[in-house]
């Protein structure tokens, strides 16, 4: 096999964002030769711009054991499982990267960032110390810092640095956001791209990190306490899954109340694929909820929210179009972040995720003829060592 013409021709396609049609080359080549450690890496590569992060660990994983000084497989191989949400696998290849290359940046501030994910902020901070020390213009660092320091309750400090990665980049909506929430200030919704962004970012690793590392089970709850007053499975043929994400609770209400319509709503597309590739979701539409509420005229038997509210500010809208969209005895179920200090009803936390009076929900509900069926306080994810609760609202038409 004359692999030069084989390599040359990958490439174009790599450069084409034929990622597949790259990959079945490299495949090729390694069926041929095994131990080619470039196409095993470019392979790892393609697989990454395809979403295929197995195969790209995969394929990571053959290259570096067959040179393991290869620096940025390492690095590559760390972002991979990054992506994958397999966080203590991450840890490791960053390390190796750090310990192959210690002035490998881009490692370190992953290395760091990983630490973060996993609750571990007091590791994290002075790695993202050292790399902001060498490296002023390193905007990941002052965000990670700034993130270290909302976790150890230094405002200040995370207010400074938050204002060093708005200079470094003030194009970041991310940043904007957060640097609102420090000031203290509550836009009445978030710029939608911000959670646009965020979602597309965090789909990948959205179930291992979220379920399996911060313990969240909001979906199943919030489907009991609907189950407790609801018992008949008949109830709910046409169910609407506003900020559906991946589809866990469209999962759970299905697995309840199995029906006709599943209708998905969400603002990200990463999150709109994985729900779709679920299987059980007669739609799902990328759209705002609100946006989408206000323009069709389906109407709904059961309307859930999960984990969504806590990026949407002011509801107040949402309620009214809900109301609206539900069949006579209609069921709106949601969760938020509770809190009892909010002047407009609901406030913007330094997490970046917003907060809502239960006065305000009941307030809103009222004006929107939805009579109150359960109210309760449970669990919602895990924060550090500690569990956040939340807040689980079950409205009637
Ligand atoms: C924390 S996730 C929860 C996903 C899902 N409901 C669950 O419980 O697993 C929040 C989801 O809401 C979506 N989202 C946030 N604000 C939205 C909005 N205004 N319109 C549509 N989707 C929104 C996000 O893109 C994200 O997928």
């Amino acid at each position: 096999m004359v692999l030069p013409p084989l390599y040359a021709a990958a490439e174009e396609l790599y450069k084409a964002a034929a990622w597949r049609e790259a990959i079945g080359i490299y495949q090729q080549i390694v069926a041929a030769a095994p131990r080619e450690i470039r196409a095993w890496a470019l392979m790892g590569l393609s697989a990454t711009q395809a979403g295929d992060l197995d195969l790209a660990i995969h394929a990571f994983q053959r290259a570096v054991g067959l040179e393991p000084t290869a620096v940025n497989v390492h690095f590559r191989l760390g972002i991979a499982l990054y992506q994958r949400g397999l966080m203590l696998e991450a840890e490791a290849a960053f390390r190796r990267t750090t310990e192959l290359d210690p002035g490998h940046r881009d490692a370190q501030q992953n290395l760091a960032a990983v630490l973060i994910d996993q609750g571990r902020h007091a590791e994290a901070g002075p790695l993202f110390d050292a790399i902001v020390a060498q490296h002023h213009d390193s905007e990941m660092a002052w965000l990670g810092l700034a993130n270290v320091h909302r976790v150890l309750s230094n405002a200040p400090a995370m207010l400074d640095c938050l204002m060093r990665a708005a200079v470094l980049n003030p194009a970041n909506v991310a940043t904007q956001h957060l640097l609102a929430a420090a000031r203290g200030q509550t836009p009445q919704h978030p710029d939608w791209q911000y959670v646009e962004d965020f979602f597309d970012g965090y789909a990948s690793r959205f179930e291992a990190h979220l379920v399996d590392h911060l313990a969240y089970s909001a979906p199943d709850i919030l489907t009991q306490i609907v189950k407790e007053h609801y018992p008949n499975p008949t109830q709910f043929p046409r169910v609407l899954d506003l900020g559906c994400g991946t589809g866990l609770w469209g999962a759970a209400v299905r697995a309840v109340y199995p029906g006709d319509v599943l209708v998905g709503v969400d603002l990200s597309q990463k999150m709109v694929n994985a729900a779709q590739a679920r299987g059980l979701y007669s739609t799902v539409a990328k759209a705002e909820a609100e946006e989408y509420l206000r323009k069709g005229h389906q109407t709904f038997d059961l309307i859930g929210a999960t984990d969504v509210f806590i990026y949407v500010g002011d509801v107040a809208a949402i309620f009214e179009l809900v109301a609206m969209r539900l069949a006579p005895g209609g069921v709106f179920a949601f969760t938020v972040e509770p809190t009892t200090d909010a002047d407009k009803g609901y406030v913007l936390r330094t997490t970046g995720r917003y907060a809502h009076t239960p006065q305000y929900l009941t307030r809103l509900a009222a004006r929107n003829t939805l009579r109150v069926v359960a109210q309760k306080t449970a669990p919602l994810r895990k924060s550090g060592a500690s569990a956040e609760d939340g807040l689980y609202i079950v409205l009637a038409k």
